[in-house]
């Protein structure tokens, strides 16, 4: 039964409902399930006969991309290539426009090794409590790696187009993007843990928050003569009744809003 709280948010939310981004496109559920259950690897490779299973397009367009203005992601797993699975690896292909950067995220359940195919990435990562803060700086050729649950970002700092490369030991390496899962959280812990800065201040924060791939510093955006576009934020925590915004908040106005 639906809650007064949950009627009341949903109104609240109205035209302003979040849309969340759109799964990637799954492998037929079916043979996902057979491959899993398998008793061996040789099952597993029986159960796949045509060759063509065994290759996978990360410029066919069918293989949706994660997108945002600053570029595109695709990753390949278990849930759009079966051939992965029982095999604990996975592999992504991103391209970072001119100053794009893959925003600050964490991958749950794998560890990333990145290489750098041309232009140039700053890549930045915080492990846990306690461990320093680490940045690098990929010419083609180079590679890094972000450890299983690390917050990370790449950065194209070039005024051309990026290509990387990632690997992850993992068939599903999952995705958490710190800042929308962050500001997903009840406002009032976000405010309190903020040092207290308001609900209001927190308040319409998340929507201000551009979808990944995203435009990139001002710095590199100035340098490379590049206007910063109004992005989709689609990518925002949906709000259920545990983090909805208080009845009678009003948000206060970012200044973003006036920048477009
Ligand atoms: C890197 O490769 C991509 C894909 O082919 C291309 O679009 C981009 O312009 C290249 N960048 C550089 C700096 O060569």
């Amino acid at each position: 039964m639906l809650s007064f709280t949950t009627v009341l948010v949903a109104a609240l939310l109205g035209s302003t409902a979040v849309i969340a981004a759109p799964p990637p496109p799954s492998a037929d559920s079916d043979i996902v399930g057979k491959l899993r259950l398998a008793a061996t690897a040789v099952d597993r490779i029986n159960l796949l006969p045509d060759d063509k299973q065994f290759t996978f397009d990360f410029f066919d367009p069918a293989n949706k991309p994660v997108t945002g203005a600053g570029g595109h992601l695709v990753l390949a797993n278990s849930g759009n290539f079966p051939a992965v699975i029982g095999n604990g690896v996975a592999m992504a292909v991103g391209l970072l426009e001119a100053c794009g950067i893959n925003t600050p995220h964490t991958h749950p359940r794998a560890t990333e090794v990145q290489y750098s195919v041309n232009g140039t990435i700053s890549t930045g990562l915080i492990t846990e409590n306690g461990g320093r803060f680490i940045m690098t700086e990929l010419k083609p050729g180079g590679m890094t790696l972000f450890q299983k649950g690390s917050i990370h970002f790449q950065a194209n700092t070039g005024c051309e187009p990026a290509l990387f490369v990632s690997s992850f030991n993992a068939e599903d390496p999952g995705v958490l993007q710190a800042g929308q899962r962050f500001l997903g959280l009840s406002p009032d812990i976000v405010a309190a843990t903020l040092g207290d800065i308001g609900v209001e201040q927190v308040e319409g924060l998340d929507e201000i928050i551009p979808d990944s791939i995203a435009q990139g510093t001002d710095e590199c955006l100035k340098r490379c003569g590049i206007t910063r576009v109004k992005q989709q934020t689609t990518q925002r925590q949906p709000r259920v009744s545990g983090n909805a915004f208080p009845s009678g908040v009003t948000a206060s106005a970012w200044p973003v809003a006036s920048k477009y």
